[in-house]
């Protein structure tokens, strides 16, 4: 019987910054109203040659040097991205390539803001199996290549970036992943969407004229649904685990809304130093939010070797997830 630990973390976000008063510049907004609802105060935008391989390739690069692993000994690669190169081969194909990863397959995980925490749960299950020992997980996504600058609405949340989490078997006894909660829901579908590009609605100049290959999204009502599961699920992955929130040395939320993370945190009963916010940097980099997230709590020495960490996440689908880990590094 074997487990599963995580023994390296690498990120990446591209230089260029889309602050609060280019948006204002460029949509009816300003600055007090987009800190006040969502707590963003920049983003991260990658410039027009820069695509999601590219950052998903400098962040599993980096985990591997990190780890002090060779890519030709990983066994797989999961990709998390609602933002692929193109619809298809899986970017997962384009990034095992140009990593030297010469023994791993690989997919590409769609569950948008869930993807990070779904793909860690698949990459534990495949070393936990014994199938494998070395998966690399990788959260990335371009954002700004389908959101709407047009759009007040969503044009402020979103942003660009990549994380990646190595994760290697570990023998019986020693295994840090405790346990997940996951669950998707189609009626999601409609509050949260790209419409055409698809077989549903393939590329036509009528689907460019309507705009419809944008994030489209019914924002108060995925707010009320992310602060509700994202909240049950932390919930009950820790009560079946056999633990409680006292345990936990960090909760690192999916960063969507500074003000879903705070209520869900306020009524699970997280204590401020219990809660990892970066949302101010970075806004909502979809796939990416936990694994940067993750790094910026290591670098400000919040999470040690030893710590339990719970990581917890809605998105489009809708997807949710909860994942109950130790960390290891
Ligand atoms: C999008 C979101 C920030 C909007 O905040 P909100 O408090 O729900 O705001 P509302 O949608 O109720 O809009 C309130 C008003 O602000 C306006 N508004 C919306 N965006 C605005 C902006 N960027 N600047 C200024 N005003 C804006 C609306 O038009 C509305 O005006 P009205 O009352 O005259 O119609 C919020 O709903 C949200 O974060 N939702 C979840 C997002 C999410 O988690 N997405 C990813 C899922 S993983």
């Amino acid at each position: 019987l074997f487990s599963a630990r995580i023994v390296g973390i690498g990120t990446f976000v591209p230089p260029r910054i889309l602050s609060n008063a280019d948006l204002e510049k460029m949509v009816d907004t300003n600055h007090d109203w987009i800190v006040s609802r969502t707590g963003i105060l920049e983003r991260r935008i990658a410039p027009p040659e820069m695509a999601t391989s590219d950052m998903a390739v400098a962040a599993g690069q980096l985990a591997l040097d990190r780890a002090g692993v060779d890519p030709a000994s990983l066994d797989a690669i999961i990709m998390c991205t609602v933002t692929p190169d193109m619809l298809f081969p899986a970017t997962a194909c384009i990034v095992q390539e140009r990593l030297g990863a010469s023994k791993a397959w690989g997919f590409d995980l769609m569950a948008a803001c869930s993807g990070f925490v779904y793909g860690l749960t698949v990459a534990a299950s495949l070393v936990s199996s014994g199938a494998h020992r070395r998966v690399l997980v990788i959260g990335a996504d371009t954002m700004s290549r389908i959101i709407d600058y047009s759009d007040r609405s969503t044009c402020i949340l979103f942003g660009d970036g990549a994380g990646a989490f190595l994760v290697e078997r570990a023998e019986s006894g020693s295994g840090d992943f405790f346990g997940f909660k996951q669950y998707v829901d189609g009626s999601g579908c409609v509050a949260l969407n790209m419409p055409a590009g698809g077989s549903r609605l393939p590329p036509s100049i009528e689907t460019v004229e309507k705009r419809q290959h944008y994030v489209k999204q019914d924002g108060a009502k995925v707010f009320k649904y992310a602060v509700q599961q994202m909240g049950d699920s932390a919930e009950s992955v820790l009560r079946e685990a056999g633990f409680s929130v006292k345990d936990v040395k960090l909760l690192i939320p999916h960063q969507a809304n500074q003000r879903i993370i705070q209520a869900v945190a306020d009524r699970l009963g997280f204590s401020p130093d219990q809660l990892v916010i970066n949302i101010q940097k970075y806004g909502n980099t979809t796939a990416a939010t936990i694994p940067l997230a993750t790094q910026d709590a290591v670098n400000e020495g919040r999470l040690q070797e030893g710590d339990l960490v719970l990581f917890a996440s809605v998105g489009a689908g809708y997807t949710v997830g909860a994942a109950l880990w130790r960390w290891s590094i």
